[in-house]
């Protein structure tokens, strides 16, 4: 792993080097700036240069006035030339705005990633970075925030071989105590006498036994009287079950299929560090998805925790199983609203990409939009699939209350539509399965997993702090 110690430049700081960060009347004005003249064509952007070294070695960069987004991008350019520039020590001047600086770091610092605990040789770097321009407090967050995506990330990254249902509880608890927040595990037993069918039926072709995860924040000052539940799909591994998944391209990137859980578990990393003062229960159900001796068969009842009957068609649409049974949990709580992240249809990543996450819910319009403006605050972007009722129809079963499969259209409208007959509270589904996991190499996202979900829902929640009321 790279190390990127960033701090905030004091006056007695020493550094060896520049990066000099501004626009291009900032770099007139500066004393640190020898060469005025080839800074001014670099920084007219006419040269398209990135950066360039001075006589005296200093580093200045010229970043662009233009959005945030662009800015985390060239802190990720930046992150890919600190090793050839072969320096250890920097101080970096920001004389963008607050949030373009903050940006930049952050895409400097999310850049930083890598996953190299099965390799033989691993990465071992260290930067100082001294930082100017930017507030002790925002240097905080950003440091927060990316030690709480790359926890999300490395879930993810881990495959099931380490990381089953049982270890997945050991490592949220050790999380939970290392950052602030509380976990209850419930097992196998405690999950049988809640009568969670879902989670039981899922696990049922699997030697391994489900956990359901219950986390809890309170900040001093809680602003709100009830509380906010995050709910995240924990499928440890999915092949499929008895409905098998092909491996090339589908079950070979299974183990991803937590990274909604890992999303809750990074967001409570975030939220506890940073003290914010709120109230959230996170609900992880946990298990593998196996196609053992006494896996489910297609066409077998099942009863929820509800005690809705559910008619299970395709054994491969199990996350909506084990995320009903969280969801009617919820209920308990009388939570002021419920968000849900899972990596759920494929349909969902298929219509839009890897680039954002498909949302529904029936949570009000002022909600949404507020969701939908942290999205593109974090450049998570979120995109509203409908839950028209008229497409309850392709959930009817002919046997039971519904069924678990919808058709061959709007499979991403038909999971949100089974999930929605398991809430009774304000509540928000966020299917991330295209964004959770990257097959090639994404600027600051990185490759592999992303973490997505953990800076949007800190984002948001951070706002509910702020507001005197709901949204
Ligand atoms: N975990 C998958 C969804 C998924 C697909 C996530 C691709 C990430 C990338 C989910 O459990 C699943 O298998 N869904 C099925 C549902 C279908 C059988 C109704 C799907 O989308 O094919
Ligand atoms: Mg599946
Ligand atoms: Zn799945």
């Amino acid at each position: 792993m790279t190390q990127l110690n960033l701090k905030v430049l004091g006056s007695n700081a020493k550094s060896n080097q520049v990066v000099f960060l501004a626009k291009l009347e900032a770099l007139q004005e500066s004393k640190l700036l020898k060469d005025y003249q080839k800074a001014s064509i670099l920084a007219d952007g006419k040269e398209k240069k990135f950066h360039f070294r001075d006589e005296s070695g200093n580093l200045f960069v010229y970043i662009a006035d233009e959005s945030e987004e662009k800015c985390r991008k060239q802190g990720n350019q930046l992150f890919s030339s600190l090793s050839s520039l072969k320096l250890t020590e920097w101080a970096i001047y920001l004389e963008a705005n607050e949030e373009r600086n903050y940006a930049f770091i952050e895409g400097l610092k999310l850049s930083s990633y890598s996953f190299d605990k099965y390799k033989s040789s691993k990465v071992d770097k260290s930067y100082e970075i001294y930082l100017s321009g930017l507030s002790e407090e925002n240097l905080a967050e950003i440091n927060s925030l990316c030690k709480a995506n790359f926890t999300a990330r490395t879930l993810v990254n881990e495959p099931h071989s380490f990381l089953n249902a049982n270890q997945y509880s050991k490592e949220i608890t050790q999380l939970g105590q290392e950052f602030g927040f509380s976990v209850k595990v419930l097992n196998k037993a405690a999950i049988q006498e809640h009568k969670m069918g879902g989670v039981l039926a899922v696990n049922k072709g699997s030697i391994q036994e489900p956990t359901f995860n219950i986390l809890e924040y309170k900040g001093s000052n809680a602003c709100n009287n009830k509380p906010i539940v995050l709910v995240g799909k924990g499928v440890m591994y999915d092949t499929g079950g008895l409905s098998l998944k092909p491996t090339p391209g589908s079950m070979d990137l299974m183990k991803s299929d937590m990274a909604g859980s890992a999303a809750v578990v990074g967001a409570f990393c975030a939220i506890a560090s940073q003290k914010l003062p709120i109230h959230v229960i996170g609900l992880i159900p946990a298990t593998d998805n196996r196609p053992g001796l006494d896996a489910v068969v297609p066409g077998d009842v099942i009863t929820m925790m509800s005690g809705k009957s559910v008619e299970v068609l395709n054994t491969d649409a199990e996350g909506r199983l084990i995320l009903a049974d969280a969801l009617h949990y919820a209920k308990q709580y009388e939570p002021e609203f419920v968000i849900d992240l899972a990596t759920l249809t494929g349909a969902a990543a298929r219509a839009i990409g890897s680039q954002g996450i498909v949302c529904m819910g029936n949570a009000s319009e002022s909600f949404k939009n507020s969701l939908k403006e942290s999205g593109l605050a974090v450049h998570e972007r979120l995109v509203e699939f409908p839950l028209w009722e008229e497409y309850e129809a392709m959930i009817k079963s002919d046997i039971a209350d519904i069924k678990n499969i919808g058709g061959a259209a709007a499979g991403a409208t038909t999971a949100g539509l089974f999930l929605q007959h398991f809430v009774d509270y304000p509540w928000m589904h966020l299917d991330i399965a295209g964004a959770a996991f990257l097959t090639s190499t994404d600027s600051y996202r990185g490759k592999n997993g992303t973490g997505v979900g953990v800076r949007l829902i800190y984002n948001f929640i951070k706002k509910r702090t702020q507001l005197n009321g709901t949204f």
